[in-house]
């Protein structure tokens, strides 16, 4: 299908559907009249298999207790070989109702109150929460930015580990908000130092799936990573969820390789909750792995064709902006410093340009000036918020 036609079939106004991007922006911005493009969820509706096995689910008519078919589990591990060859067996998975709701459980499972949990900065603001609404000890590591390529500072990362015995390592695979995946030989090297310091990693690959450029930045999965020789540290946490745009329905994954682990988490959650699987979420989790290749693969030519628009045009008219490789995620950060000071960044993209974003103090204290942009959108909004952008650049520069 050409994207055009692609566009035309998928894209989809979601005003007044309880949309927490598009109808909630009065109550967060002030403002209902923004352009959306904060929260990591897709103006597409999901593949038309999807709709189609969740209309069939829904026909039956009937929502008792359920539980999770053989056939899901082979639509996932048969998705994960496919698609990154990552071999996960069935016995190593476990299902939550979301990744930050797992993120909690799994700070809870494997630390102390008070124990370091490392994590590298600008990151998703949910890791912060995890480790500090449980009362551990937050110990973050800056990214290294160098106009707009980050890297992590290894050295950094070892003297933190050591100075607050570190128990725990969250890193973001691939990185949200700076778009980066990690390569193998970072990976190898940042799980050695968590081996070495008996670190144990949590992995959120929940971006997994969207890789900008495969060919030259593959997303390699921490359980792949120098064959495996990681993997009885590492707990990865993962959903059909970004990738296929199904947040709602509250289906994720917790794939835990390491026996003891396993056992141990599988006791700590018996302690705190007997939930029963989301049956439409796992209905629609199974027709996603089953049907949705090509869709998801239009999909990020979508991504990939924003994003190249936004470099070349911001490039040309607002050259200053610093756009961070955009290697995973369809999550674009912009650094705007050049233009805007820092404090003024608000009033600029709402009110100038009448944008709602994710803004980078959310992600690290450091990152005022930041801001995050959603691209899994109808290029149309993100033409009209580069085109906002610009003049609202113009405007400035020509009253400076
Ligand atoms: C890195 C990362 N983890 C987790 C989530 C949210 O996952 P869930 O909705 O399953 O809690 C997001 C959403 O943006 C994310 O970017």
């Amino acid at each position: 299908m050409d994207q055009a036609t692609f566009i035309k079939k998928y894209a989809t106004n979601r005003a007044n559907t309880n949309s927490l991007k598009w109808d909630a922006l009065d109550q967060r911005y002030g403002n209902p009249d923004l352009i959306a493009m904060w929260v990591a969820d897709m103006e597409f509706k999901v593949p038309e298999q999807v709709t189609q096995a969740l209309t069939d689910r829904v026909a039956h008519g009937i929502y008792g207790y359920s539980y999770t078919p053989d056939s899901y589990y082979q639509a996932f591990i048969n998705w994960e070989q496919r698609r990154h060859g990552l071999t996960v067996q069935k016995d190593w998975i476990r299902f939550g109702s979301g990744v930050v709701n797992s993120l909690y459980a799994l700070v809870n499972t494997y630390t102390q109150p008070g124990d370091g949990v490392l994590i590298l900065t600008p990151v998703y603001y949910p890791f912060f929460n995890a480790v500090q609404d449980n009362h551990r000890q937050l110990v973050t590591s800056e990214l290294v930015n160098d106009h707009g390529h980050y890297t992590i500072d290894f050295a950094d990362v070892e003297a933190k580990i050591k100075a607050n015995e570190v128990r725990l390592f969250i890193q973001c695979s691939p990185h949200n908000p700076v778009g980066r995946i990690w390569t193998a030989a970072e990976e190898t090297r940042l799980l050695a130092l968590c081996e070495q310091y008996h670190v144990l990693v949590i992995s959120d690959e929940i971006h997994q799936d969207i890789e900008i450029d495969p060919q030259n930045h593959p997303f390699i999965s921490a359980l792949t990573v120098a064959d495996g020789r990681f993997t009885d540290r590492v707990i990865v946490v993962n959903a059909p969820s970004k990738t296929f745009n199904l947040a709602c329905l509250l289906n994720s994954h917790v794939i835990i390789p390491n026996q003891v682990l396993r056992e141990k988490y599988d006791a700590a959650i018996n302690r705190l909750s007997q939930t029963e699987v989301n049956v439409l979420g796992q209905t629609a989790g199974q027709a996603a792995y089953e049907s949705g290749a090509a869709w998801l693969d239009q999909i990020l030519a979508i991504v990939r064709d924003n994003y190249h628009y936004l470099k070349t045009q911001l490039a040309q008219h607002a050259p200053q902006i610093v756009i961070a490789d955009l290697q995973g995620t369809y999550l674009t950060w912009l650094d705007l410093r050049a233009y805007v000071k820092p404090e003024f960044t608000r009033d600029f993209i709402q009110d100038k340009c009448g944008l709602a974003v994710d803004f980078g103090e959310w992600f690290s204290s450091n990152d005022q000036g930041f801001v995050r942009l959603n691209l899994a959108t109808d290029p149309k909004y993100v033409h009209q918020a580069v085109e906002h952008v610009v003049q609202a650049i113009e405007q400035l520069t020509t009253h400076a």
